[in-house]
């Protein structure tokens, strides 16, 4: 496990520069002009529900990538720290978002411990990367990264039956496994783990303290927000 954990550091210091493709459905992850107005939409529900949240103080952002999602932190929060394993995703994150109350720093999230505590502590698309054997502990960081009332954001990718969530030329996903491979637009493969929690991440958030609600936006994703008790 520590190799593929390593690799998927590898995978996406490697796809940096292309990672926007996926999230701006570009190349071999455009599936039609339908397909693409759904996944905005969706993208669009989860932006608004991350809004209900309200103005805070602080926010942690965890593998925040190239900031799609850490230019709506900076809009919710005065100060943001966005974390991530990649100095190239981060260096592309710090060039889009342009913004002086955003803190950028490389650390690996299975090897780091919170120095504060945050008023939210955000994670798009990163739960779905954190194999089962480390869930215990990535949660018992999230719950000391987050002060008491404080609230926990994630969303993710629900397990998509309409098969357009990937790229083209990705494999399916196979149910029994947890790891996917992964194809570079120059066909460098690269094994990541890819998980698709469900509602039973509900318990086991409170487990970890936190009072949370599991909710989907149609078919790609999903999204769990709470209070630490
Ligand atoms: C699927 S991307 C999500 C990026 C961003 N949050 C988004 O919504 O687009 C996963 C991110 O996790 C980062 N990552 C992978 N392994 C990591 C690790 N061990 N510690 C910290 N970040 C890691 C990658 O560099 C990548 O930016």
């Amino acid at each position: 496990m520590d190799k593929v954990l390593q690799d998927q550091i590898s995978y996406y210091r490697a796809r940096a520069g292309e990672y926007d493709e996926w999230f701006y459905r570009v190349g071999r992850y455009d599936w039609g002009a339908e397909r693409n107005a759904q996944w905005f939409a969706e993208i669009e529900t989860v932006i608004q529900a991350l809004r209900v949240l309200g103005k805070v103080e602080s926010a942690l952002e965890l593998a925040a990538g190239t900031g799609n999602f850490t230019k709506e932190l900076a809009g919710i929060a005065d100060h943001v720290v966005a974390l991530d394993a990649s100095p190239e995703v981060l260096e592309i994150n710090r060039d889009k978002v342009k913004n002086p109350n955003v803190e950028y720093r490389q650390a690996d999230l299975f090897n780091w411990q919170p120095d504060e505590q945050y008023d939210l502590v955000f994670m798009s698309f990163w739960m779905s990367h954190v194999p089962p054997e480390k869930l215990d502990g990535f949660l018992d960081t999230v719950r000391l990264a987050t002060k008491v009332g404080g609230q926990v954001f994630m969303v993710d990718s629900l397990r998509d039956t309409t098969r357009t969530s990937s790229a083209s030329n990705h494999a399916d996903y196979d149910p029994e496994s947890i790891y996917h491979t992964r194809k570079l637009n120059d066909g460098q493969e690269y094994t990541i783990v890819k998980m698709f929690y469900d509602e039973s991440l509900v318990p086991k958030l409170a487990e970890h303290g936190f009072t949370a609600q599991y909710h989907t936006s149609g078919d790609y994703f999903w999204w769990a927000s709470g209070v630490k008790d």
